[in-house]
Order: structure tokens, then C-alpha cells, then sequence
């Protein structure tokens, strides 16, 4: 075959310069056609939209054609036409074309409108359908979106360690790293693990946030962010779960809780504008394929301003929607953690837009959050969204020595885990704030997927490490 410089799909369709010689190489998606000639829907990933390769089958080799199967990779030289049909206005007349993988009818992509369920066990293969190769564009585009998003506004990328010995959420839900034999654990007379001879020569876990070493980085360099794989051991099985999820986390020296709001929702509003700006096409085709309210829902975003409202003007709502009849599954009450529904009725129900939850009760919030003055709640904030819940969880974080040493030992925390980040309110403490975006639940929103496993490469899930 003449060696003709590849053009991907993407750019070649924005091509009209017809007549001009030019390579493709790509996946067929569909052939079709006659006796006479035959129509290859080949796609190569550079975007959702294929390219039409037009075939004279008299030119070509009958072995060669044979090969030309759903799934199969070839290359193709050929002449660029205007199209005469709908669709696409340029498409490819075929002079050349070398298969370089052929592909049976074992493989599972033959025909359309597998369930999702039936994707995730073919997860490796996956990426090959519109779907997936829609997601996961736009998956992309929203990590550039994040980090342009922060480095416009001078934040510094910071990166913390996956491997700590701190609980930041203390929830006691951490993944163990360890090399030790399993088989053959020393242990003291109390029959408590002796770490002494693990790898790092003490109990060690994946993080389940960068929040603490963020803190370190805020009050030295100002403002920072951190966007990396973190990891819970939370026997949750539900859409909006993962073992391991990626998280995005800016820390912000002299911001308030009010600054940290702004933050958020300008954030926010940044990603959501630039999916719609510059993933339009694969978001035209997830709300054309499963959820028309999609882009509807993303343009009413950056619409309305976010309801700003304190945990218990929340419950009162909800209090009052249950005495007018309202079914939760889960009890409402003051101290009570809210269920997705709770939040859920709050966004889509009652305020018709998303919601910033504030001043939650200390009781159920993490130990480093600002105490106020009622003695009873923080100064946290969670951002709750339609068809997702929460997708943001953030607080002041609380700046006096003295008030956050005695919340560790109330909470029973280790000092031999904390004394590095008590250090920040013992040299130069400062007001600062921070929260934690969830990657995945903000690809649920501007997706429009309904299970956070369709959001992720590879999910990671209770009874689920496969590939
Ligand atoms: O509310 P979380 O637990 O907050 C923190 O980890 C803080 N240290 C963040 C901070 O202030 N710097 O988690 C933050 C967000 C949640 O709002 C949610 O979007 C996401 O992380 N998240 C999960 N996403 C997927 N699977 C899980 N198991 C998640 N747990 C939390
Ligand atoms: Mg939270």
C-alpha cells in the first residue's frame, strides 16, 4: 500500500479539501451495501462520529473484502469526496484498503443495544462502543477542564501520597497495605499485630482522601489542589459508589466557608460550561440516547444560582414534606446523616436546583471541621445536585489549637497520627477552607450515565476487582 500520513477521523471530517489523497485507520463499526458497492462505518476514537468509506467491490481483492467484519482493523487509502447522502459531508472513495486485525464472530460487539450490566463484564472491550468512547472523551476533557479551571485562578497542583497512616475522614474505612506473610502474623501478648517488621515499619493504608497533606501545602503555598485516585472500603453497593474514585480537593489559606461556596459553584459551573463548549457532539449523543433531559439540565445549571441553606433549615423542610404525606425510606430528624433521597427531595423537589447544604451537626461530620458558636454544628458544607445527591463535600476547617486537639481526643484519634497536622494551627495558623469533589459523580451529572461503574474505566466495587 502507498504510505499516505494518517489523518484521524475527527479532523478529516472537518476536511473539504475533496479530491485530496488520505489515509484512515480505524475499527468498523457497520458495512453494508450491494453487489456492487459496499458503505464501512469506521471509526478510529478521535470522536463519536465515523467516517463513510465508499468501496467499488470490483476494485478489490474477494479474500481481502471477506475480512471486513464488524470489529475488524483496517487501513484505508482512498480519495476525499463530498458526501452526496445526509450525514457527514465528507466521506472516503476507497483505493487501497489493508486489513491489519481481523476479527471473528466470536466477538461480542457484533450488533447494537447490549445492556450496560452486559458492558461492565466486557469492560476491557467496552471502550469500543459509542457509548463508552462518548464517556470517556468526555472524562478526559473534564480532567483538562479541572486543572485549566485551577491553574487560571493560580492554584498549585500538589501531590499527596496514596500510602498514609492517617484515617482523614476517620470512618475506619481504609484499605491495608501491608507485606507481611499473612500466614504468619507476630503478634505481642495482647494479640495485637506487631508492625515493627511491615515495609514501613507501622500500619499503613491507601488514603481515603489528600485532604490533611493539602492542608499542609494551603498554609505554606496559599492555594492548591490536589486530583487523584482515592479509597474507601465502604461496603456500599450503590450507583453512586466506588472503592476507588478520584477526587479533586482544593485548600484555600484565608478563604471562609462563604469563599469556599463561591469556589465551589464557580468550579462547578466552569466544568459543566466547558463539557457543553467543548464535548458537545458526545453529550448530544448520551442525551439522544438516554437521557433527552440531559443538556436541558446542564444548561439550567449554569442558570440558576445554587440554594445556599443550613442543615436545619434542611431537616425543617423535610419534616414539614413528611407531615404532608411525603414517604422516606429513611427517618428525617435533627442529627440525622441525610440519605440520597433525603437530598435528593431537597434539590429536585422542593428548590428545583442544586443545593449548599451548611452547618451540619458536629456529631456527624469529620473531626477537622470549624466549630461554631451553638456548641452543636460545623461549618461544613455539602453540594447536593439533581439525580446524584452529594457530588461535593467541603468545610472551614477549624484553625484553633486548642479546639481541634480536644475534638481528636474526643474522637479517640491517635497523636502519633496527628501531630504533623496540629503543627499547622501550632506555626502561623490561618482561616482556610477546602472541599472534595467526587470525579466520577461529577461524570454522572454531565454524562447523564445512571451508574457511577459506567464512569470509570475500570470500577471498583464490593466482590469486583476484574481487569
Ligand atoms: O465528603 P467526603 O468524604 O469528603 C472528604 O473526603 C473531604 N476530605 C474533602 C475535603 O474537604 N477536602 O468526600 C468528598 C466527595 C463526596 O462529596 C463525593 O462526591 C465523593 O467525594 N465520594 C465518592 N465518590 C465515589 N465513591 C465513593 N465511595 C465516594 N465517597 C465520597
Ligand atoms: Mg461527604
Amino acid at each position: 500500500m502507498e504510505t499516505i500520513r494518517r489523518t484521524k477521523i475527527v479532523d478529516l471530517l472537518k476536511r473539504r479539501d475533496f479530491g485530496a489523497m488520505v489515509n484512515v485507520k480505524g475499527w468498523v463499526r457497520t458495512r453494508r451495501g450491494s453487489k456492487q458497492v459496499n458503505f464501512i462505518a469506521l471509526n478510529d476514537g478521535s470522536t463519536i462520529n465515523n467516517v463513510q468509506v465508499v468501496v467499488d467491490l470490483a476494485n478489490f481483492d474477494e479474500d481481502m473484502l471477506k475480512q471486513i467484519t464488524t470489529g475488524a482493523c483496517i487501513s484505508v487509502n482512498g480519495e476525499l469526496v463530498e458526501s452526496v447522502g445526509a450525514g457527514q459531508a465528507a466521506e472516503i472513495q476507497a483505493r487501497e484498503i489493508e486489513v491489519l486485525g481481523v476479527c471473528d464472530n466470536t466477538y461480542p460487539l457484533q450488533k447494537k443495544g447490549h445492556s450496560m450490566e452486559f458492558l461492565r463484564e466486557i469492560a476491557h472491550l467496552r471502550p469500543r462502543t459509542n457509548t463508552f468512547g462518548a464517556v470517556f472523551r468526555i472524562r478526559h476533557n473534564m480532567a483538562i477542564a479541572i486543572h485549566k479551571f485551577f491553574h487560571e485562578r493560580g492554584f498549585f497542583y500538589f501531590h499527596t501520597p496514596l500510602i498514609t497512616a492517617s484515617d482523614c475522614e476517620g470512618a475506619g474505612q481504609m484499605f491495608q497495605v501491608t507485606t507481611m506473610n499473612l500466614y504468619d502474623l507476630k503478634k505481642d501478648e495482647n494479640g495485637s499485630i506487631i508492625y515493627d517488621n511491615d515495609f514501613f515499619g507501622k500500619q499503613a493504608s491507601l488514603t481515603v482522601s489528600g485532604q490533611l497533606e493539602g492542608e499542609l501545602a494551603a498554609t505554606a503555598l496559599g492555594a492548591i489542589y490536589t486530583f487523584g485516585p482515592t479509597f474507601r472500603a465502604e461496603n456500599s453497593n450503590t450507583p453512586r459508589h466506588l472503592a476507588e474514585f478520584w477526587m479533586i480537593e482544593p485548600e484555600v489559606a484565608f478563604n471562609d466557608i462563604n469563599d469556599n461556596m463561591d469556589l465551589a459553584e464557580d468550579f462547578i459551573k466552569y466544568c459543566v460550561q466547558w463539557a457543553l463548549d467543548n464535548c458537545y457532539d458526545d453529550v448530544k449523543f448520551l442525551n439522544d440516547m438516554f437521557d433527552k433531559g440531559l443538556i436541558e439540565r446542564l444548561q439550567g445549571v449554569l442558570k440558576e444560582s445554587f440554594v445556599r441553606l443550613p442543615y436545619t433549615e434542611g431537616i425543617k423542610i423535610l419534616e414539614e414534606a413528611v407531615a404532608k404525606g411525603h414517604k422516606f425510606e429513611f427517618p428525617v430528624y435533627w442529627g440525622v446523616d441525610l440519605a440520597s433521597e433525603h437530598e435528593r427531595y431537597l434539590v429536585e423537589e422542593h428548590f428545583k436546583r442544586p443545593v449548599i447544604l451548611t452547618d451540619y451537626p458536629k456529631e456527624i461530620k469529620a473531626f477537622y471541621m470549624k466549630q461554631n458558636e451553638d456548641g452543636k454544628t460545623v461549618r461544613a458544607m455539602d453540594v447536593l445536585f439533581p439525580k446524584i445527591g452529594e457530588i461535593i463535600g467541603g468545610s472551614e476547617r477549624e484553625a484553633d489549637y486548642d479546639k481541634l486537639l480536644t475534638r481528636i481526643q474526643e474522637l479517640n484519634i491517635p497523636m502519633k497520627d496527628m501531630w504533623w497536622y496540629l503543627d499547622t494551627r501550632k506555626y502561623g495558623s490561618c482561616p482556610h477552607s477546602g472541599f472534595g469533589l467526587g470525579f466520577e459523580r461529577l461524570l454522572l451529572f454531565v454524562t447523564g450515565m445512571a451508574n457511577i461503574r459506567d464512569v470509570i474505566p475500570f470500577p471498583r466495587t464490593p466482590r469486583n476487582a476484574e481487569f
